[in-house]
């Protein structure tokens, strides 16, 4: 990888990050408290517009964060092969572990919308869950530069 590709990887790959987190703190800090004080017609309509704009946008959203990520992660990949001992290398794993398993729910969801079994209650948890993967990835991707194991 050139010198100049890693700073252009990572500029794409926070923007990303921002809109992804963003949306995501956004439907479950926002939109759940909205739900309990406007009426559920009016309410459907707004998640109707809203569901539209993000099953088109946040596609594209996550494969590109997901391949800034692969890139960037390909520098470290001597460290990433051999991560004993090295905090930098464990914490970037589990980071990569949890963005996988979001990756899996956004794929679970898909899944139960193709086959109209995305309830509400469905939609909570799952939103839930993606929620405190984020708040972790977060804290793991800036914690990973800066923590460093007591001997
Ligand atoms: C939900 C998915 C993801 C989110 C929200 C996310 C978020 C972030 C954030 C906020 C940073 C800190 C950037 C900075 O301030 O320097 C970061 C760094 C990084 N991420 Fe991700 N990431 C995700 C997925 C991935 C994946 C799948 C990979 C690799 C396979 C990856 C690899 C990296 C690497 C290597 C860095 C360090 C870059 C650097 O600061 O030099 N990320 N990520």
């Amino acid at each position: 990888m050139s010198a100049a590709s890693y700073p252009v990887l990572l500029t794409i790959h926070l923007l990303c990050a921002l809109m992804f987190v963003g949306t995501v703190f956004f439907e479950v800090l926002v939109l759940d408290s909205v739900r309990r004080r406007v009426p559920a017609e009016a309410m459907r309509a707004v998640e109707r517009g809203i569901g539209q704009r993000v099953r088109w946008l946040m596609p594209i959203v996550i494969v590109t964060l997901f391949s800034a990520g692969f890139g960037l992660a390909a520098h470290y990949g001597e460290q990433l092969t051999h991560p004993a001992g090295n905090p930098f290398a464990i914490l970037l794993l589990l980071k990569i572990g949890l963005a996988c398993s979001v990756f899996g729910h956004f794929l679970l969801a898909s899944y139960w919308r193709m086959c109209e079994l995305f309830t509400l209650r469905r939609s909570r948890l799952l939103h839930l869950s993606v929620f405190c993967h984020v708040v972790l990835i977060v804290l793991l991707a800036k914690g990973m530069f800066h923590i460093q194991f007591i001997d």
